[in-house]
């Protein structure tokens, strides 16, 4: 798989990522323990070696079956986790002050089974911690050799600039898709004026663009998708035909949803490295493929007049999850 760097950071990873937080949390039962190592592997083995876990994946789960999967070919892939919740649960509300993103550095370290953090990133803003204190305690955690590289996720531009100014920021993940392109209006053009990569997370709009979800799917009782507006049966029935536009120009391009999904993010900057999550093998190969489909600027075009003449129904986030993002 060919490789891209992380903004201006120096920082080299497979052109796409494996979002690790499904194997554990989010989209209900986790999966088998031996099964996840499995899985993990093999994206190592066809070429991927970009890596996402979280202290608040399970939590702390997510980062142990990732650290055992990883450790016998540490030195061959990057590992990004994140803080920045309450004991590491998404429930309790936000914690990044300094003492609790040094304790969740520590704990992370031995979970992951490794003497460095590659990218450490703040989940989310915390409105009562000033951002150049964080930014300020990961700078020490990088100076004593602990993490290599320091991130964002779902930040406002202002909160960028500050933190970057203080320890500059590698990496933001936010989520970015063809039914989700809000960064595109504020974030994209800050990133590209510091040299900041991104990683756009939920790149299949939490498998919605792959076609595989309809109307009649029902998620399990854990499923995150739940309490997602977006995701009800009546915006899940309107929101379908965002679907079939892209399967019909999937299916002349000779690929899947999920790979012109995927190959439309990496089409926007040479700086960005979607990080799909799956828990099946067949599944990684195929969203693995779509670092090899190249789409013309026609194609680019023809994409962009489908997407634009249909109308998404229903919010990201559910209200609570909303009030944490863009700060
Ligand atoms: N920073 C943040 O706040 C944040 C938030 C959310 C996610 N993330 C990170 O981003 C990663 C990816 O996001 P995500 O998991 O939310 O969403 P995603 O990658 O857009 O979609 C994942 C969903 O799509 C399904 N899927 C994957 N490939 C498929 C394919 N080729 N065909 C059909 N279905 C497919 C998966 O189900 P199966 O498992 O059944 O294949 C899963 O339910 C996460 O793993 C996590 O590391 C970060």
């Amino acid at each position: 798989m060919q490789q891209r760097q992380l903004g201006r950071s120096g920082l080299t990873v497979s052109a796409l990522g494996l979002g690790c937080m499904g194997l554990s949390y989010g989209y209900g039962p986790a999966t088998d323990t031996a099964d996840a190592i499995k899985l993990i592997r093999a994206g190592v083995e066809r070429g991927i070696t970009f890596f996402d876990t979280a202290e608040a994946y399970g939590p702390f789960i997510n980062e142990s079956v990732v650290g055992e999967a990883l450790e016998p070919m540490r030195d061959q892939v990057v590992i990004a986790t994140k803080f920045g919740f309450r004991d590491g649960d998404t429930t309790k509300g936000l914690d990044s002050r300094p003492k609790r993103i040094r304790q969740v550095a520590e704990e992370a370290l031995k979970r992951l089974r490794t003497d460095r953090i590659d990218l450490f990133y703040q989940h989310r803003v915390d409105p009562a911690v000033p951002i150049e204190d964080v930014a300020g305690t990961v700078k020490e955690l990088i100076r004593e050799g602990k993490v290599k590289h320091f991130g964002m996720s779902e930040a406002g531009v202002e909160s960028i600039r500050r933190a970057h100014a203080v320890q500059p920021v590698t990496a933001l993940q936010s989520e970015y898709s063809l039914w989700w392109r809000e960064p595109e209006k504020e974030i994209l053009p800050v990133l590209e004026e510091l040299g900041i990569g991104f990683v756009p997370f939920s790149p299949l709009g939490k498998g919605f663009l792959t076609g595989a979800i309809d109307a009649e799917t029902s998620f399990g009782e854990k499923d995150f998708r739940n309490t997602v507006p977006r995701f009800a049966p009546e915006a899940r029935q309107a929101n379908r035909a965002l679907v079939d536009v892209l399967a019909g120009i999937a299916a002349r391009k000779q690929v899947t949803p999920a790979q012109l999904a995927l190959a439309w993010l990496l089409a926007q900057k040479p700086w960005i490295v979607p990080i799909p999550g799956t828990t099946k093998l067949h599944r990684l190969e195929e969203n693995a493929g779509a670092a090899a489909v190249v789409l013309s600027p026609d194609d680019l075009i023809e994409i962009e007049a489908a997407v634009s003449s249909i109308k998404l129904q229903g919010e990201r986030y559910s209200a609570d999850r909303q009030k944490l993002v863009g700060n």
